[in-house]
């Protein structure tokens, strides 16, 4: 088992904690948050990791304030606006996993358009969740196998495990071997249920805005002590 993981996927949590601390207003909060996305994309490629999925907003988020969701949405057309450049000079290909179609027009229109010019790059890929959930994910993908299966095309007794994952929003990408989460919380808060089976988790204190080059090389180093067993008595 290689001692880089291939696939980190990151619950970015405690932007609103570190503004508060600062008596500042939350978004400043998701704005030092942005700058912990761009340091940690850098860290991914300098330490070789191929696959980074960040949770930057959950279906349930949309119950949060319309400012601070038009803040948040401002802020991810910035990021796709600043590095693109940076996607192309490495080659790195950005995906979306959730629901697409519930972000507002513009910000779609961004993110397609930096998907489709970015298709083809087989460096690395970042993925953005976004009004993603696990629940959703998976009633999506048992209501397509449902239609399938109603057309014919798929046989109840043959739906396996197999079939779930290939139904699932990016069936292609592997699991993520590392889970971090940043603020301390110790819950999954509905992300990634089906892939996070087997991954290891790793929770620091640390809130998202500090969350920079560091404290990720401590927690790459973290998994690399890790013994993965996978239901196994020794390691994989
Ligand atoms: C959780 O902090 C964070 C979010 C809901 C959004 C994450 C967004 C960013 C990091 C900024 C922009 C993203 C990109 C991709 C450029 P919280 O608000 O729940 O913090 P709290 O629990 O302390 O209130």
């Amino acid at each position: 088992m290689p001692s880089v993981p291939r696939h980190v996927a990151i619950i970015m949590d405690g932007n609103g904690r570190w503004a508060a601390r600062r008596k500042l207003p939350r978004i400043k909060g998701h704005e030092h948050g942005a700058d912990s996305v761009r340091a940690v994309v850098r860290a991914c490629r300098d330490a070789g990791v191929r696959y980074l999925t960040l949770y930057a907003f959950s279906v349930e988020n949309w119950v949060r304030p319309p400012a601070e969701i038009r803040a948040l949405m401002g802020l991810l057309e910035q990021f796709l606006k600043e590095r693109e450049d940076e996607l192309h000079k490495h080659r790195v290909r950005l995906r979306v996993m959730g629901r697409i179609e519930d972000l507002p027009r513009a910000v779609q229109r961004e993110l397609r358009r930096v998907m489709s010019a970015t298709a083809s790059y087989g460096e690395g890929q970042l993925i953005m969740a976004l009004s993603y959930g696990g629940r959703t994910e998976i009633a999506a993908a048992a209501r397509a196998i449902a239609h399938k299966a109603q057309a014919g095309a798929i046989r109840p007794e043959d739906v396996d495990e197999a079939t779930v994952a290939a139904h699932l929003y990016l069936p292609d990408v592997p699991d993520p071997d590392l889970l971090i989460r940043t603020s301390g919380e110790l819950r999954l808060s509905n992300f990634m249920l089906w892939q996070l089976s087997y991954t290891e988790l790793y929770v620091t204190d640390v809130l998202w805005p500090d969350f920079r080059e560091a404290e990720f090389r401590q927690a790459l180093e973290a998994y690399g002590r890790r013994e993965r067993r996978f239901g196994d008595i020794k390691p994989c």
